[in-house]
């Protein structure tokens, strides 16, 4: 293997970089027992080296199932806690600590907790990007594929809060014809498309269908043809006969569906500005650099404490039984 001169600073540990980052990663990987997670919106090199690219209900499902030692986590902060939560003994690696979520961060423990004493008669559905101190207060996990089962299977008389996404709880409620109470949470990313800008492309691509999100808003979610989890987007863009889709999510997933798809247009939904807001910060704060340092240094890891955790795996089970 060769060396670069070149370093590189993650966590304030710095290494030198071989000039093959695939093939080092795949060396670590065997040497380590790992496997390696990757959410679709990661940048395109993730996604190429990692063993299982999914939606947060794929990923939960891997991370319960692996038996590999070290889990190596390219997403943001709550996947790979939800992964620690499911795996106390195993080492989580997170190539950036600080890839977090607006989402998760739009739900303070503290009023959350305030919230929930004020309607003590309802149950607490909470949508998978949250922190472990938000699952701990929920009664079942959701994700944006499984939301509307889960909820449907909820007795009708049971009054439901339903955190900390306002826009998927809205969907939700649509479809279920339930009445949720909602925590008024957002993605800074599925906030940021503009609905004129997509109907004006929509005018310019007239075979082209939109497809979105559940973390759009309302203005944006009425003109989609199909609305799913990242995977459903995928699954979806691959079996209609369309010959072009115009995607408001964060377009990482395009890599994927221009892969499975080559002959297919995808065409990144346009936000407000004419700014890369549609990426998500968090989400590519990861680098393949980062990871290979993470996997090299086994750091950073995450932690978390066994009260928090044992609390928060409770309604993620619950999410896996009813999903
Ligand atoms: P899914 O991949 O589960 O649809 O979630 C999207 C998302 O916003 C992840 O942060
Ligand atoms: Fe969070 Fe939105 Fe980024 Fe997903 S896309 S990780 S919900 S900020």
């Amino acid at each position: 293997m060769f060396a670069t001169t070149l370093s590189y600073q993650n966590s304030a540990q710095t290494a030198t970089l071989p000039h093959d980052l695939f093939a080092a990663i795949q060396d670590l990987k065997r040497e380590m027992n790992a496997v390696i997670l990757a959410h679709y919106y990661q940048d395109p090199d993730i996604q190429d080296i990692a063993d299982f690219i999914g939606d947060s209900l794929g990923l939960s499902r891997q991370a319960a199932d692996t038996d590999a030692e070290v889990i190596v986590f390219a997403g943001v902060h709550f996947m790979a806690e939800t992964a620690k939560i499911l795996n106390p003994d195993k080492l989580v690696l997170l190539p950036d600590l600080a890839a977090g979520c607006s989402l998760a961060d739009s739900c303070p423990p503290d009023a959350f907790a305030a919230f929930k004493a004020a309607h003590p008669d309802h149950l607490v559905v909470s949508y998978i990007n949250c922190t472990a101190e938000i699952k701990a207060m929920s009664d079942i996990i959701c994700t944006s594929s499984n939301a509307v089962k889960i909820v449907s299977q909820i007795p009708a008389a049971q009054p439901i809060i339903f955190a900390p996404d306002r826009n998927l709880g809205r969907y939700v409620m649509e479809q279920t014809g339930r009445e949720l109470l909602l925590w008024q949470g957002s993605c800074m990313v599925h906030e940021t498309f503009s609905e004129k800008r997509m109907v004006q492309l929509q005018v310019e691509h007239p075979d082209a269908e939109i497809i979105a999100h559940p973390e759009c808003e309302p203005a944006v979610l009425r003109h989609a043809k199909y609305i799913g989890s990242t995977t459903a987007l995928l699954n979806y863009s691959l079996k209609s006969q369309s010959p072009a889709f115009i995607v408001a999510t964060e377009p990482g997933i395009i890599h994927q569906m221009q892969k499975q798809a080559p002959h297919k247009q995808f065409i990144p939904a346009p936000p407000t500005n004419h700014c890369a807001c549609n990426e998500c910060p968090h989400m590519r704060l990861n680098t393949l650099e980062k990871l290979y340092l993470a996997m090299k240094n086994r750091s950073p890891e995450i932690t978390l404490s066994e009260a928090i955790r044992i609390a928060a795996l409770r309604p993620i089970q619950r999410m896996l039984d009813m999903s």
